[in-house]
């Protein structure tokens, strides 16, 4: 049985176009701050736990519900619990997944736009070599003018919607070969530049050297609901690409790839990025504003370093657009399937609301400050409960799903996993380690932060 919407050219371009989905602003923007924040070494060693823990086996779990049934998330979810005779209502996993992937498009295409902006000021030599003060002002001055915002934001929607609507093969697949390979070359590129900043060791011990104390509760949480963030879980994203996966290829080898991968980018982000930070005597711990802020006056101060945050606003950007496209892939699938739709009136359809979602977003910075969820603004809020309630949800009921409720000859067959030994261990991990891990995270956290 073949997906109505094409399929992969081979397990490679799966594998790109999965890590494609993986590697966005989580890692290059999200994962240094994080980081940052939460003190470096002993946050990041907690945050490969979660992935190899939590992330690996619900990504196998995502990919064999969707190759499975070859369908989107939605109805991938109906079609396995009907082969498995259980209810139907389990495709609200299902829905819970597209829609949390389509809020965080909202605001993800917001944050990318300004991405958009910076790549241009960037290009133009406007936004280097320039004092704190001016970098945080211009930054200010973004998140104070919604025109502006309006324009990147609108451009980066359009961007997202022309390759979805070209479909899996002459969209999706175009775009992966395109990106990718582009993606590590200016990662490598970067790099390079790091290691000759004279601070390359500082940025790599602040990453890899072991400190408890910095170790909180908090940070654990952040940890895992970055974890699924990063690997683009609960959403639909990854199960909708692995509905277009080949037969043969082995979901426990991809996936530990596409970890590895993603990993890999999110580490060597930080290497990029801290040696240039203290190089600079600047602070690791700025928070969001690391990136827009914090980096464009490293950049100023260094040689050749117009051309640095050229290059790396163009990596951002990049890594930003292929995740965005497999954020909008689903719920187009899905129109397509249940109401016959073409893909571009379809993709459209689905950015227009996106867009206008995410205009919410962006006034809410300095316009509709008075409106307040939780105690949040607008595109706190939509973070806020994304990351934090609708992913782990979300995940975590795709573990008791694919680990508790499927029967073990669908899953085992999907799998493939040759041994006993390893289908045995990843049912372990799947039914006991990854939901209750999620679960007492997920407690804790709602207590701390709704109490
Ligand atoms: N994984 C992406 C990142 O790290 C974000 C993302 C989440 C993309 C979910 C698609 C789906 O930036
Ligand atoms: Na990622």
């Amino acid at each position: 049985k073949q997906s109505i919407h094409g399929s992969w050219a081979n397990r490679w371009i799966f594998i790109l176009a999965a890590t494609g989905s993986a590697v966005g602003l989580g890692n290059i923007w999200k994962f240094p701050y994080i980081t940052g924040e939460n003190g470096g070494g002993a946050f990041v060693l907690v945050y490969l736990f979660c992935i190899m823990l939590v992330g690996i086996p619900i990504m196998m779990g995502e990919i064999l519900v969707g190759r499975r049934a070859r369908q989107s998330p939605i109805n991938a979810v109906r079609e396995t619990a009907a082969e498995a005779g259980l209810n139907k209502n389990w495709s609200l996993i299902g829905w819970l997944g597209v829609l949390a992937g389509y809020i965080i498009f909202s605001f993800y295409s917001v944050v990318a736009g300004w991405v958009l902006h910076y790549i241009a000021g960037m290009g133009t030599g406007q936004f280097v070599d320039i004092s704190s003060d001016l970098a945080g002002e211009r930054f200010t001055n973004l998140l104070a003018s919604p025109d502006q915002m309006l324009v990147w934001h609108t451009l980066f929607v359009l961007m997202v919607v022309g390759v979805v609507a070209g479909g899996v093969n002459k969209g999706l697949e175009r775009a992966t070969k395109i990106m990718m390979p582009a993606l590590f070359v200016l990662l490598l590129v970067l790099l390079g530049y790091s290691v000759n900043t004279g601070s390359f060791g500082q940025g790599w011990s602040f990453l890899f050297s072991f400190n408890p104390e910095a170790l909180t509760w908090d940070a654990v949480l952040v940890a895992l609901g970055h974890a699924f963030f990063t690997l683009s879980l609960g959403m639909g994203a990854i199960m909708a690409y692995g509905s277009y996966m080949g037969k043969k290829d082995s979901i426990g080898v991809t996936v530990l790839t596409i970890g590895v991968l993603d990993t890999l980018v999110a580490l060597v982000a930080g290497l990029a990025i801290f040696p240039v930070v203290f190089a600079n005597q600047m602070d690791p711990a700025a928070g969001p504003g690391l990136m827009f802020i914090t980096l464009p006056v490293a950049f100023g101060q260094m040689p050749g370093g117009q051309v640095f945050g050229f290059l790396f606003f163009l990596l951002v950007g990049v890594a930003a657009w292929t995740s965005a496209i497999s954020l909008l892939e689903p719920a187009t699938a899905w129109l397509v399937e249940r109401f016959g739709l073409k893909r571009l009136p379809a993709a459209l359809l689905l950015g227009v609301i996106v867009w206008l979602m995410g205009i919410a977003s962006l006034l809410s910075f300095n316009h509709w400050e008075e409106i307040k969820l939780l105690g949040m603004g607008i595109f706190d809020f939509l973070d806020f409960i994304t990351a934090n309630v609708m992913l782990p949800l979300s995940g975590l009921m795709i573990a008791i799903y694919s680990g508790w409720m499927l029967n073990k000859h669908i899953t085992r067959d999907e799998l493939a996993l040759g041994s006993n030994m390893t289908y045995s261990a990843w049912s372990l991990v799947i039914r006991f380690i990854a939901p209750v891990a999620v679960m007492v995270i997920f407690v804790v956290n709602l207590y701390d932060k709704l109490a």
